[in-house]
């Protein structure tokens, strides 16, 4: 597949996407998310961007990639900006940072840096902002190294039975963010000194991991959290990185499966003002999900695991150099799109998705995930395909990239792949019905949905929807928000009005315990189908 260098302005982020991709896919590749109200049918013109030298003006949902080209985003365009940074009278209403008192302790800082962080079960997330203008300075991100304790907040809570375990999984935390932020200030040239404010959402295991809070009552019902409420902390008093005269804010907790990260998440996509029956997927280990109908706000989670983040898939990886992103027929073979235009050597969600959908579509596997034996599959598949079909240790697999082309080692799917995907789906597409039902709601009453998480810009809307793990409604209807944790922790960071809505949301979200639900086991049994 023939590759273009598409780079973004203001900023300068590039990254290398296929030919034919459009400027909307780019830019949500880039980690930059657009405004796309009519969900990408080029009527709303809200994803205008211009290109550059011309200064052309175009809907980057129509814009077909065909070279190397330089970008312009607009403020308005961008989905995020414009509630942390639309331009003008209201940029100069919105950043109101709280650590406006401390400059009067500090002595002539030339610099005044706050940071936002998600943590995740499975990935932390970092960002470096400007807090004079809101401005995300530098990004980083890494795997929990709490994972290698559990992969699921399960796990985490049995480990952490005792005060020593529990110390052990803070520390480990801590130690991950201080050298996450050791590389930001390096990206950014800046020095940790010149962080004097902090903002930390995660679910509420990892909240109370981080602030040392117990969590053995998490694990039994009716798992109640230790906190809901909202912390400030002097920078002193806990071993991070940043400076001493600091304060480090953790956002308010929802109930003992749903953290802060769905607050953000709430904040971020203002799904509390959305004047249509709408519905957020958050989608990581512990997928989160919110639905606003009428005046009312739910939400619930589920405990998708973390195959769609690589793990517990045989070459599973997270959105990693090398990590095969897109899977589509073409020319009678498969065609791969490969982030960093390099040989595939693994495979992360969106690309999970995509594999697993094309072998649906290909007959390959059947609606039960089965994979089909050889001699079944109906229709003629083209020989090239044919040749894909494998066995490894002994189980039915697909090669998604054969030893030859992968370079060394092949990228395969196997079966106990197929059960991975088909666990993860059925347990957010449950989550989702069972929610829906709560309320009264089916498929076509949900307006629209927003797909949240690390690698939600990524999945392509047709194959999320032909595995079953999104509500059966039109592609128009699905937006992408990327990682809108960390967003909504960006947006607390840097203003008081923000932390304030943050508290309102935290309290007037329901919520709706869907896991003990008397319908859970056959909702979820009929989820497995594709
Ligand atoms: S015109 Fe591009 S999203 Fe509406």
């Amino acid at each position: 597949m023939k590759h273009f260098n598409i780079t973004f302005e203001p900023g300068g982020r590039q990254i290398s996407i296929r030919e034919g991709a459009t400027l909307l896919e780019a830019a949500g590749k880039a980690g930059i998310i657009l405004n796309t109200v009519c969900g990408g049918k080029g009527i709303c013109k809200k994803c205008l961007v211009s290109l550059q030298p011309s200064g052309e003006q175009v809907p980057a949902c129509q814009y077909r990639i065909q070279n190397d080209i330089t970008v312009t985003i607009p403020a308005t365009s961008r989905f995020f900006e414009q509630r942390i940074l639309a331009s003008g009278i209201e940029t100069q209403a919105e950043i109101q940072p709280d650590i406006y008192k401390q400059y009067l302790e500090i002595a002539t800082p030339d610099k005044v840096l706050g940071v936002a962080v998600d943590i995740g079960t499975t990935t932390v997330v970092v960002k470096l902002i400007d807090m004079t203008n809101g401005q995300c300075l530098a990004t980083c991100a890494d795997i929990n190294p709490q994972s290698r304790f559990g992969d699921d907040v399960v796990s985490r809570i049995a480990y952490a039975a005792t005060d020593a375990k529990l110390a052990e999984l803070n520390k480990i935390i801590i130690d991950c963010i201080n050298e996450l932020i050791t590389r930001l200030c390096e990206q950014a040239s800046v020095e940790p000194k010149d962080i004097y404010e902090m903002c930390v959402v995660g679910n509420t295991t990892m909240n109370h991991i981080f602030l040392k809070f117990p969590i053995e009552q998490l694990g039994q019902a009716p798992y109640k959290a230790f906190s809901l409420d909202a912390n400030d902390l002097s920078a002193n008093k806990m071993p991070l990185h940043i400076n001493p005269a600091g304060n480090i804010h953790t956002v308010e907790n929802i109930a003992g499966f749903v953290g802060a990260d769905t607050t953000a998440v709430a904040l971020a996509t203002g799904v509390d003002s959305a004047e249509e029956t709408t519905l957020v997927i958050d989608i990581g280990t512990n997928g989160e999900l919110a639905l606003a109908a009428g005046d009312k706000l739910y939400a619930a989670s589920c405990a998708a695991g973390p195959a769609f983040e690589g793990a517990r898939i045989t070459c599973g990886s997270r959105a990693a150099e090398g990590a095969i992103e897109a899977v589509v027929v073409s020319n009678d073979d498969i065609d791969l799109d490969v982030i960093g235009a390099c040989p595939a050597r693994s495979i992360c969600g969106s690309g999970l998705i995509d594999a697993v959908a094309v072998l649906l579509e290909l007959g390959i596997i059947d609606s039960s995930g089965r994979f089909a034996r050889p001699g079944t599959i109906k229709g003629n598949l083209p020989p090239a395909i044919v040749s894909r079909i494998c066995e490894e240790q002994g189980q039915p697999a697909f090669a998604l990239a054969s030893a030859e082309e992968a370079g060394g080692q092949e990228v395969v799917l196997t079966q106990a792949d197929i059960r991975q995907v088909q666990l993860a789906k059925a347990a957010i597409r449950a989550g989702t019905k069972l929610l829906q039902k709560k309320v009264g709601l089916g498929d076509s009453d949900i307006k629209q949905i927003f797909l949240a998480g690390a690698f939600g810009n990524y999945i392509r809307k047709e194959s999320a929807l032909r595995i079953g793990l999104l509500p059966d409604v039109g592609p128009e209807r699905i937006h992408f928000v990327g990682n809108a944790a960390a967003s909504g922790a960006q947006m607390i960071l840097v203003s008081r009005r923000w932390r304030e809505l943050a508290k309102d949301l935290a309290r007037k979200i329901e919520y709706v315990e869907i896991a003990h639900e008397k319908q859970f086991s056959d909702v979820f049994a009929g989820c497995m189908l594709f």
